[in-house]
């Protein structure tokens, strides 16, 4: 892939090697930066601050009614005319990131997560822009009144009981807000897409192979940083940082899509489809869907 060669990057494609590289002991998520973050560390305080954030999403399986009633709510009141990715996908993440985190999250916020994207290394990442917002969302959930039972209270809580330091809980809730919400809002979006232009339906486990929202992942080995492809049917990783989400994501997407599916069954065109650039994460910028009346 270009993008990475011309950054000295290695990458291994295919099923298996991917497999393999991901499972491998020679093949660190470490950058070297020191960094607090679950995605950018192994050993230890990996498995650690993972076990709690697990912990949180657990909350949300099985899926909650409440939660369902949301999305169906949000997805049902589509007007004639909209956008999947601000109308449709954006709702739908952000509903589920707030209940991920147990705290109403607005816009803004949400603007400032899709900033943060890929650039979460706070402590040791370049993109400074992007640094800001993590920063932001960082200071802002640290503010934030955590109602008890809310995932921000566990986050607080596993922090008082020492299984979390003040760099992990700073950065964390933001980390998983971002994980929650990044790869679902591209997910559902483009997954929206295939059902508006497509006439053949297929579930989301295999929309999921196929759409492949987060495209690589980058490790670090002895010959430097490998880029991974996840292209071929490994959607959500595999191995010590496998999407821990994914469970939520898939119950997330079902619900949305089916949902979608009611509000398009009289038939639709879609119109001004725009792609996002960016080479690790794979979505939609816009595309307009009009629905047959
Ligand atoms: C379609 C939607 C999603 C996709 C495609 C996706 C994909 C991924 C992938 C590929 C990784 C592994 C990163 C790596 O190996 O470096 C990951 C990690 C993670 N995901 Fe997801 N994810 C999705 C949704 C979610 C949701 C809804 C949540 C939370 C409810 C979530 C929480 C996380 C967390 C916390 C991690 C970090 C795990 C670790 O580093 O140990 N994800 N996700």
């Amino acid at each position: 892939m270009d993008e990475f060669e011309r950054h000295g990057i290695a990458v291994v494609e295919g099923r298996d090697a991917a497999a393999r590289a991901l499972r491998s002991p020679e093949l660190t998520s470490d950058p070297g930066a020191g960094s607090p973050s679950v995605l950018l560390r192994d050993g230890e305080g990996h498995t650690r601050v993972r076990g709690v954030l697990r912990e949180i999403i657990g909350r949300l399986e099985p899926f909650p009614d409440s939660v369902r009633a949301e999305i169906e709510a949000a997805v049902g009141a589509l007007g004639t005319s909209f956008d999947l990715v601000g109308d449709f996908a954006r709702p739908v993440a952000g509903l589920v990131t707030a209940a991920v985190l147990g705290v109403p999250l607005d816009d803004v916020f949400l603007e400032h997560l899709e900033r943060t994207t890929a650039n979460l290394d706070v402590f040791g990442g370049v993109d400074r822009a992007a640094q800001a917002s993590a920063f932001r969302l960082s200071v802002q959930l640290s503010r934030a009144p955590a109602e008890p039972g809310s995932g921000l209270a566990a986050l607080r809580a596993a922090h008082a009981e020492g299984r979390l330091d003040d760099d992990e809980l700073a950065i964390n809730p933001v980390v998983l807000a971002h994980a929650a919400y990044e790869n679902s809002l591209n997910f559902l979006a483009s997954a929206g897409l295939t059902l508006a232009s497509e006439a053949e339906t297929r579930g989301v486990r295999e929309l999921a192979a196929e759409i492949c929202p987060a495209r690589y992942v980058l490790r670090f080995g002895s010959e430097g940083p490998v880029a991974i492809s996840l292209a071929d049917g490994l959607p959500f990783g595999l191995g010590r940082h496998a999407c821990p989400g994914s469970g939520v994501a898939l119950a997330e997407a079902e619900i949305a899509l089916r949902a979608l599916s009611e509000v398009l069954s009289g038939g639709c065109r879609v119109e001004d489809v725009r792609w996002k650039t960016h080479p690790v994460f794979r979505g939609l910028a816009s595309a307009r869907v009009v629905v047959s009346v």
